[in-house]
C-alpha cells in the first residue's frame, strides 16, 4: 500500500496569562478543521498544541495570584486542555515549555548557536516593553516612548544580553521568502514580512537577567532564554528533533505538508525570527506559515490579562458545540478581522442552521416516510432540476476541496451553504407534494427525493470537519454506513438506496433572538458585579489551627530591588531577630507608608526565596480587583498571638 502523506499542524502556544477566549479558541479550532479535513482525504496527521509558560508577564500573574509560577501554570494547562475536550479538538499533543523535553533542547541550541558565534554576549540598552517583553528603537517607541505592538509605555533598560545574529541572514531569509512565494500567506502579510526585512534587521537580545522564570542559559545560568527563542522552539522538540526521532521529526517534520497557524499579531516571530534560527541551526525550513486576522468585539480589543473577552463556554453548554463552531469558523474571512457579535451568533444559528440545513434534513426525511415508506432508490427518471443539482453538487465537492487546501475554512463553508440553498429552492421547484397526487409520476418523485437524500449526505461529510457531532447525527437518521461517509464517496449515486428514520429531531431548534440576547446579557460576567468568590471548601477547627498567626510590628521596608510588584519589610515579632517578609503589595503602598505598621504575620509558614530575597512569613491583606488593604490592629504587642 502507498505510504500516506503526512501534514504537521500546529497552533501557537498560548501564554497563561488568563483563561482562553474566543481568540485563541479560534486558532485551536481552525487547526482542528484543517486536522480533520487532511484526515479525511487521506493525509497521516499530526496536529500540535500547548503552552508557553516562561517569562515576566507569567511570573507576575502568578504573583497576582498568589501562586507559585509552577502551580498557576499547571491550573492554566488544566483549565486549557479541559477547554480544548469540550471544544472536541483532537490534538495529537500537547507541549508545555516548563517540561523536560523542551527545556534540553532549547538549552542544546543555545548553546551550539553560541559555540559557532550565531549568538553573542553583548550589552543592550533600549525602550523596553513589559507587556510584550521586547525592546523597540527610538523610532519605534516615537515621542511619547509607547509600545509600537501594544500601546503601553516603554521604560528604558539596560542589561547584559545575548544576541542572536539576525543580520548576518537577512539576504538569506529575504531570498527564501521570494523563492517561496507560498511560504507566508495571505499575501498581503508576506510582503508585510519582506518590507520589514527590508528595512534592516538588528541583531535580537535572546537573553534576560531581570527575572528568573524562564530556561536558564547552561553556560551562563544568570541568563535566561528570551521566551520567544524558548516558544519558537516546541515546534521541534514536541517532535525529538534531538533524537531526530524516526516517528515524529523526520516524519512530520521533514514531510509533506508543514502548516503554523498564528494570529497576525506574532507574524514576525514566525516569518523572521524562527527561520532565522531554523537556517542557523541547518534544520530545514519546511513549513508554511498562515496568519489570520483577529475576532474583535463591538467594543474593541479582546485581552486574556485584563479579562475583556468573550468566553467559549456559555455558548457551548447553551448552544452545542456545533453551533459555535460553526459560527467561529464562518465569520472569520481568510487573512481579515471579523466581529464576534452575540445577536449575529443567533441569528446564523437561526438562518443557517436551523432554517436552512435542519429542515432541509427535517423535509427530505419527512418526504421520504411520507411518500415511501422510509425507503428511496435512485431511479431512472432524470429531469433538468435533477441534472442541475447534481451539478451543483459536484461543483461545491470541487470549490470546497480547493479551498479548504487554500486554508479558506470561511470559503469551503460558504459554498456548502450555497448548495444547502439550491437544495431548499430544488424542493420547492419540483413540488414533490404536487408529483405525489398522480401515481404516473411516483418515479420522478421517487428521484427527486433520492435527489435530495444523496445531496444530504454530501453535504454531511463537507460538513464534517467542522461540525462533527451534526454530520454524524444527520448520517443516522440517513442510516449511511461508514464506508459511505468517505472523502472518495463524495460523488453523487455513489449511495444507491435510501431507508431513513422515521423522525428527526430538528438539529439546530430555532432560538428566540431577544430572549436569547438577554439571557446572555444576565449571565455575563460584567453584569455578575460585584463578584463574590465561591467558598473553599469547608475545615474544621484544627485545620485553622495549624495556623500560627502572630503580631507583627514592621520596623523597615524597601522597594524589591528585581521586582516592582514586592516590597520587602523588616517585621518585629517579638522574636531574638526581627524577620525578613516579602509581600506583593508595591503597588498599593510605598515603603516609608508600611513602617511603623502592626500587621498579621503567618508565623509558621515556610520560607521561601522570591526573586533572590527570603521570605520567612506572610502578611495579612484583604483585596478585590481595585483595592489592597493589609489587615492592621492598635494596641497588641510584637508576638502576641491571633486565634
Ligand atoms: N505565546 C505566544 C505564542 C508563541 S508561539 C511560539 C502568544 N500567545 S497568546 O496566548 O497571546 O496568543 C496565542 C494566539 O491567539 C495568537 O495566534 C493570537 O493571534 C491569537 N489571538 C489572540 N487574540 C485573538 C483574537 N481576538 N482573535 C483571533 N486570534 C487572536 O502569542
Amino acid at each position: 500500500m502507498a505510504q500516506s502523506k503526512t501534514f504537521y499542524i500546529t497552533t501557537p502556544i498560548y501564554y497563561p496569562s488568563g483563561k482562553m477566549h474566543i481568540g485563541n479558541a479560534y486558532t485551536t479550532l481552525f487547526c482542528d478543521v484543517l486536522k480533520r479535513y487532511k484526515s479525511a482525504q487521506g493525509y497521516d496527521t499530526y496536529y500540535l498544541t500547548g503552552m508557553d509558560e516562561h517569562g515576566k508577564k507569567v511570573e507576575s500573574a502568578a504573583l497576582e495570584a498568589g501562586l507559585s509560577a509552577q502551580d498557576h501554570v499547571d491550573q492554566i494547562a488544566e483549565d486549557t486542555k479541559a477547554l480544548w475536550s469540550l471544544m472536541d479538538i483532537e490534538y495529537d499533543d500537547f507541549i508545555r515549555t516548563t517540561e523536560k523535553r523542551h527545556k534540553t533542547v532549547v538549552q542544546t541550541f543555545f548553546e551550539q548557536l553560541l559555540k559557532q558565534k550565531d549568538i553573542y554576549l553583548g550589552h543592550y540598552e533600549g525602550h523596553y516593553c513589559m507587556h510584550c517583553e521586547s525592546f523597540f528603537t527610538e523610532t519605534q517607541v516615537g515621542e511619547d516612548h509607547l509600545c509600537p505592538d501594544c500601546g503601553r509605555p516603554t521604560q528604558i533598560l539596560q542589561e547584559e544580553s545575548y544576541f542572536l545574529k539576525l543580520s548576518k541572514y537577512s539576504k538569506k531569509l529575504h531570498d527564501f521568502i521570494t523563492e517561496n512565494p507560498d511560504f507566508i500567506q495571505p499575501e498581503s502579510r508576506r510582503n508585510e514580512v519582506l518590507s520589514f526585512i527590508e528595512g534592516g534587521l538588528n541583531d535580537l537580545s535572546v537573553s534576560r537577567t531581570t527575572f528568573d522564570w524562564g530556561i536558564k542559559v547552561v553556560s551562563d545560568p544568570k541568563h535566561v532564554v528570551y521566551v520567544w527563542l524558548d516558544a519558537l522552539t516546541n515546534y521541534v522538540s514536541a517532535l525529538g528533533v534531538l533524537d531526530q526521532d524516526p516517528m515524529l521529526f523526520d516524519k512530520y517534520w521533514n514531510g509533506d505538508e508543514v502548516l503554523h497557524v498564528v494570529g497576525k499579531d506574532i507574524l514576525r516571530f514566525h516569518a523572521i525570527y524562527w527561520p532565522i534560527m531554523l537556517m542557523a541551526l541547518d534544520i530545514p525550513i519546511t513549513f508554511k506559515l498562515y496568519a489570520h486576522g483577529w475576532y474583535m468585539m463591538k467594543d474593541g480589543k479582546m485581552s486574556k490579562s485584563k479579562g475583556g473577552a468573550i468566553y467559549p463556554e456559555p455558548f457551548i453548554k447553551r448552544y452545542g458545540l456545533d453551533a459555535m463552531r460553526y459560527y467561529m469558523m464562518r465569520e472569520l474571512p481568510f487573512g481579515g478581522d471579523g466581529l464576534f457579535a452575540p445577536d449575529a451568533f443567533l441569528e446564523r444559528t437561526n438562518f443557517d442552521l436551523a432554517n436552512d440545513f435542519g429542515n432541509l434534513l427535517n423535509r427530505s426525511v419527512a418526504m421520504v416516510n411520507q411518500y415511501f415508506a422510509g425507503e428511496v432508490a435512485q431511479k431512472n427518471a432524470q429531469t433538468p432540476f435533477d441534472t442541475e443539482l447534481e451539478a451543483k453538487v459536484e461543483q461545491t465537492v470541487k470549490t470546497y476541496d480547493h479551498l479548504m487546501d487554500a486554508y479558506k475554512p470561511a470559503d469551503a463553508l460558504g459554498e456548502v451553504f450555497s448548495l444547502i440553498s439550491r437544495a431548499n429552492k430544488y424542493i420547492d421547484e419540483t413540488t414533490p407534494w404536487v408529483l405525489a397526487k398522480d401515481p404516473a409520476q411516483k418515479d420522478v418523485l421517487e428521484d427527486t427525493l433520492y435527489h435530495l437524500v444523496e445531496s444530504l449526505r454530501i453535504i454531511g461529510i463537507l460538513l464534517h470537519p467542522v461540525m462533527p457531532e451534526a454530520a454524524s447525527q444527520l448520517f443516522d437518521y440517513l442510516n449511511v454506513s461508514s464506508d459511505h461517509q468517505t472523502f472518495e464517496s463524495r460523488v453523487f449515486g455513489h449511495h444507491p438506496i435510501y431507508r431513513v428514520a422515521k423522525k428527526v429531531t430538528p438539529l439546530f431548534p430555532r432560538l428566540d433572538v431577544e430572549k436569547e440576547l438577554a439571557h446572555l446579557k444576565d449571565s455575563s460576567p460584567a453584569k455578575k458585579a460585584p463578584k463574590i468568590e465561591p467558598l473553599k471548601d469547608e475545615i474544621l477547627i484544627d485545620d485553622f489551627a495549624k495556623l500560627d498567626l502572630r503580631v507583627g510590628v514592621v520596623i523597615a521596608c524597601k522597594a524589591h530591588e528585581n521586582a516592582d510588584r514586592l516590597l520587602v519589610s523588616t517585621v518585629d515579632l517579638g522574636e531574638e531577630k526581627p524577620r525578613q517578609i516579602v509581600s506583593g503589595i508595591a503597588g498599593h503602598y510605598s515603603p516609608e507608608a508600611m513602617v511603623g505598621k502592626k500587621v498579621i504575620v503567618v508565623a509558621n509558614l515556610k520560607p521561601v526565596t522570591l526573586r533572590g530575597e527570603l521570605s520567612e512569613g506572610m502578611l495579612l491583606a484583604g483585596s478585590n480587583a481595585k483595592a489592597l488593604e493589609v489587615v492592621e490592629l492598635k494596641t497588641l504587642n510584637p508576638g502576641d498571638l491571633v486565634k
